[in-house]
């Protein structure tokens, strides 16, 4: 696995390549979710690069930059056993340069669900992202549905610009007691663990109510907090139901495809998660 250190390096390393590129972003940290998108776009693409760009603008003042875990050497070595054949690991400069002017893309859904409790979240998203984009030109990038409201904005951030680059949504991967993963997992202690498993049990118990026939999108999210741990139910950021296509709130019944979106504080560790209701 090439390792490129700085965009010189990249457009160097990857001038050439005239073949299907699949690109996968990330922080690090690297878990087996990040682990599914590398073995998804290594079955689905000629050459597979990677990134490790912890990116500041995406976290506010209150958030953990600063704690955000790393582990760049094993990252490394997990990718490489992996096959993957490029990594890009880039500067806080190499992305945003002195002359670096940000993109104007403002989407309809920066302000709602996750963009309503980080108000400065996605803007930082995009901006990396397209900033990456721009720099790797894959044909493919993989993202991960855990982040869904990440996922359909950068998809949009994608066609706005006519960028040809087909988004390939990859399914949540769950430790054994259906807790989704995320870097942020390592934060949790045991008892913390425990409590964060119920709400993958709860969004299934919600999900099976819809399943049985119910469309109501109250009862839907009822059933979601009825089952959640005690502890939790007071820490909901969000519980809210989603059309799929549109990521429009769903207030009355369930007529199309949706997303059961919630965002739950564990102590001091803010999760997201979802389940897809098909009708
Ligand atoms: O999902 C993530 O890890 C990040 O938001 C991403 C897409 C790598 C941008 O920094």
């Amino acid at each position: 696995m090439k390792i490129f250190r700085n965009n010189a390096e990249l457009m160097q390393g990857i001038q050439n390549l005239n073949c299907k590129i699949g690109f996968v972003p990330t922080m690090g940290a690297l878990h087996s979710g990040h682990i599914s998108l590398f073995k998804q776009s290594l079955l689905e693409t000629d050459k597979t690069i990677g990134s490790i760009f912890v990116n500041p603008k995406q976290f506010s003042p209150s958030e953990d930059l600063n704690r955000y875990p790393k582990n760049l050497n094993t990252d490394i070595n997990q990718l490489k056993d992996l096959g993957v054949d490029y990594l890009f690991v880039p500067s806080i400069d190499d992305i945003y340069p002195d002359n670096f002017e940000e993109i104007d893309y403002i989407s309809d859904l920066h302000g709602i669900l996750e963009g309503s409790f980080r108000p400065s979240h996605f803007n930082g998203v995009v901006q990396v992202v397209y900033r990456l984009l721009k720099l790797v030109h894959p044909d493919y990038l993989y993202l991960g549905k855990k982040d869904a409201q990440q996922l359909k904005i950068i998809s949009k951030m994608i066609d706005h610009y006519k960028m040809p680059i087909k988004v390939k949504s990859c399914e949540i991967i769950r430790d054994q007691s259906g807790l989704a993963l995320s870097s942020r997992n390592t934060y949790l202690s045991t008892q913390e663990k425990l409590q964060a498993s119920t709400i993958y049990k709860s969004l299934c118990y919600a999900r099976n109510h819809f399943d049985n026939g119910n469309r109501s999108s109250s009862e839907i999210i009822k059933t979601f907090e009825k089952n959640l741990n005690d502890q939790l139910v007071k820490n909901i950021d969000y519980v809210s139901i989603v059309d799929e296509t549109t990521f429009m709130i769903t207030n009355g019944n369930i007529e199309n495809n949706a997303l059961l979106l919630v965002a739950v504080k564990v102590g001091a560790t803010r999760l997201i998660d979802n389940v897809e209701l098909l009708v």
